[in-house]
């Protein structure tokens, strides 16, 4: 098996090349941009995969809001490419995408078939790339997921550990729920899912898969600084904020949770509940 993953450089593309070893060839965007397809067919014949992930997007979701262009280019023209790319390859595509399809009005987890309906561009653009992938490829693997924290790359976790260092008070929302995924865990579910279709088993299509249970990112940031505290580092005083108390260019689901039990049922994989991902990725912070 050979997985060759565009967006290599970004949080998931670094976990994957971490849990693949030889298995993965990472493709950072100064080696093949997406929107390129000349670069993708070069680098489809460099490494000459037997499976395709494409872990690249524009994932700045307030930065989108003011560049839809560029957001569109990279979020659904991209993968558009590729999966045209592995159509005449004969390549299968396992394709990452997000929890912001939905417009978080649910009060249950969000299942694959629910309506979608994103409230921005980043949103918009992702599910436009979902139905390209749909479109241009059967044998495809969309897989969105929600979230997502890693040692290395811009994320909360990340985020909250540096306003630790320089704030004494920190406002963070008490309005949105959703579920943190570890880029590790990701990574694992991703190998399992190639292995499974390499091998035949079927159950090409759409599946959630996130970190096990939910909280808020206030509730996350908590969280955090307890275990922060627990190491004898420095905490801020931590407030609670409306959504409306923080207003963003972005307007972001107030219930991203997703039912991940199809990926349960089809190929097997459980979910982590969150906090264990996110100490795992503590430790691996403070242990680098
Ligand atoms: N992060 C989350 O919380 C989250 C939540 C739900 C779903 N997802 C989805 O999960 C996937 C992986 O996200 P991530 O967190 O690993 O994102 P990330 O850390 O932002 O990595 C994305 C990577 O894609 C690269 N890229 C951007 N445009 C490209 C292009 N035209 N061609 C090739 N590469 C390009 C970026 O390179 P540059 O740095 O050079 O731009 C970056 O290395 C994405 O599909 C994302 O939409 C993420």
């Amino acid at each position: 098996m050979t997985l060759l993953v565009f967006g290599g450089a970004g949080q998931l593309g670094r976990a994957l090349a971490r849990a693949g070893g030889d298995a993965v060839r990472g493709c950072g965007r100064a080696e093949a941009d997406i929107t390129r397809p000349a670069e993708v067919v070069a680098a489809f014949d460099r490494h000459r995969p037997t499976l395709v992930v494409n872990a690249a997007a524009h994932t700045a979701v307030d930065q989108a809001e003011s560049e839809p262009e560029r957001a569109f280019a990279i979020n659904a023209d991209g993968p558009a490419v590729l999966a045209e790319a592995c159509r005449v390859h004969g390549l299968p595509l396992i394709h990452l995408s997000t929890d912001y399809v939905f417009d978080g009005s649910a009060r249950r987890p969000y299942r694959e078939d629910d309506p979608t309906a994103p409230l921005g561009v980043y949103g918009r653009s992702k599910l436009a790339g979902e139905r390209a992938v749909r479109a241009g490829l059967d044998a495809h693997l969309i897989l969105r997921t929600a979230w997502v924290v890693s040692p290395g790359g811009r994320n909360f976790v990340l985020t909250m550990l540096r306003l630790a260092r320089e704030r004494a008070e920190i406002g963070v929302v008490t309005d949105q729920r959703g579920s943190p995924t570890s880029a590790a865990a990701l990574a694992e579910a991703i190998l399992r899912l190639a292995a499974r279709l390499e091998a035949g088993a079927g159950g090409f299509g759409t599946f959630h898969f996130t970190g096990g249970g939910a909280t808020t990112w206030h509730d996350l940031a908590a969280h955090i600084f307890r275990r922060a505290a627990e190491r004898g580092l420095t905490v801020p005083v931590l407030k609670p904020l409306s959504s409306a108390q923080f207003p963003t260019p972005a307007r972001r689901p107030a219930w991203s949770v997703l039912d991940c039990s199809r990926i349960r049922a089809v190929h097997g994989i459980e979910q982590t509940p969150w906090p264990v991902l996110v100490d795992a990725c503590l430790e691996q912070i403070w242990s680098a």
